[in-house]
């Protein structure tokens, strides 16, 4: 059977994990091409030099079937990702700044090119949340989820006792953090998941801006919780139309989404007809991003194999 051929760019914490899970299906994938910033870093580290370049048109020249975004950042991510489906190259991106920005734009492309673009990855890691947005489109009334894996894990480790700066550098060392950790204790990064399920399971299309964020810098609480710290995010539409917001809580311990210990993530799908649905998973960090990437990988594969 035909090998498909990946082409990747960015080459970080899901990076790595992707490339290296990519490589154990070498029977049903080639990686030709990485994109990386500097090549000489990955040399060190054993990655062989002629799969590394700092430019995009090698990774065309490379003929990729699919690319994999697991860079940062919106641009020039977009513009590259759109390039590719142009040509009918099928896009798997981990980069959720690129896909809130674009990716409604960028789903009307693939469709209008023939190709696919999948993005699971991008808001929950391995809890399923925005697949829950597609398949129950129409239905939601009101999501509410831990939606940054850092400050989950940051807001236990202060719970038990722990001083922010402390609980920030363990976060960091377990690969939960964005390269700049600003992202994830003010808000930014939670905002664009925030985005992408206003996307997905409300249809609507909001700014950053449009999101009031509650920060968590410095946060080092002179009064223990009554029940457990929680940053919730909460997406919901009533009468008055469509919101949402990112709140620091004191939740009581019995409430779902309190019940998340510090690495998991929960989220609460609320429906039009009075049904409720929980969902649980590994968040953040390498592995749990990476199994949601190899998904979408093995969907692409599976429906363009004959
Ligand atoms: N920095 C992110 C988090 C990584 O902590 O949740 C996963 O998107």
């Amino acid at each position: 059977p035909k090998k498909l051929r990946v082409a990747m760019m960015g080459l970080g914490v899901v990076g790595g994990g992707v490339f290296r899970r990519v490589a154990a299906h070498a029977d049903q994938f080639e990686i030709v091409k990485i994109m990386v910033r500097s090549p000489e870093k990955y040399i060190d580290q054993g990655y062989k030099p002629e799969i590394l370049t700092t430019e995009f048109d090698d990774l065309l020249a490379a003929k990729p079937d699919i690319f994999i975004d697991v860079s940062g950042g919106v641009e020039p991510a977009l513009a590259h990702s759109k390039v590719m489906l142009a040509r009918g190259i099928h896009v798997v991106s981990a980069n959720k700044q690129a896909i809130a920005a674009g990716g409604q734009d960028l789903m009307d492309f693939a469709v209008d090119h023939n190709a696919q673009l999948r993005f699971s990855s991008a808001a929950g890691g391995g809890m399923p949340v925005l697949e829950m947005c597609l398949r129950e489109k129409g239905r939601i009334t009101r999501v509410q989820a831990l939606l940054n894996g850092t400050t989950n894990y940051m807001l236990d480790e202060i719970g038990k006792g722990r001083r922010y700066a402390e609980a920030l550098k363990d976060a960091q060392d377990k690969g939960f953090a964005e390269a700049d950790p600003t992202a994830d204790v003010g808000g930014a990064d939670a905002g664009a998941k925030i985005r992408l399920i206003a996307m997905l399971g409300f249809g609507e299309t909001i700014g950053l801006d449009d999101i009031p964020l509650d920060s968590i810098a410095d946060f080092n609480p002179e009064t223990p919780a009554k029940g457990a710290w929680k940053r919730i995010s909460t997406l919901w539409r009533d009468k008055n139309g469509f919101s949402s917001a990112l709140e620091l809580k004191d939740l009581s311990k019995n409430n779902f989404l309190a019940q998340a210990d510090g690495e998991e993530a929960h989220a609460v799908f609320d429906f039009d007809d009075g049904d409720q649905y929980r969902i649980r998973g590994k968040g953040a960090g390498r592995w749990p991003t990476t199994e949601s990437v190899m998904a979408d990988l093995f969907d692409i594969s599976a429906t363009t194999l004959t």
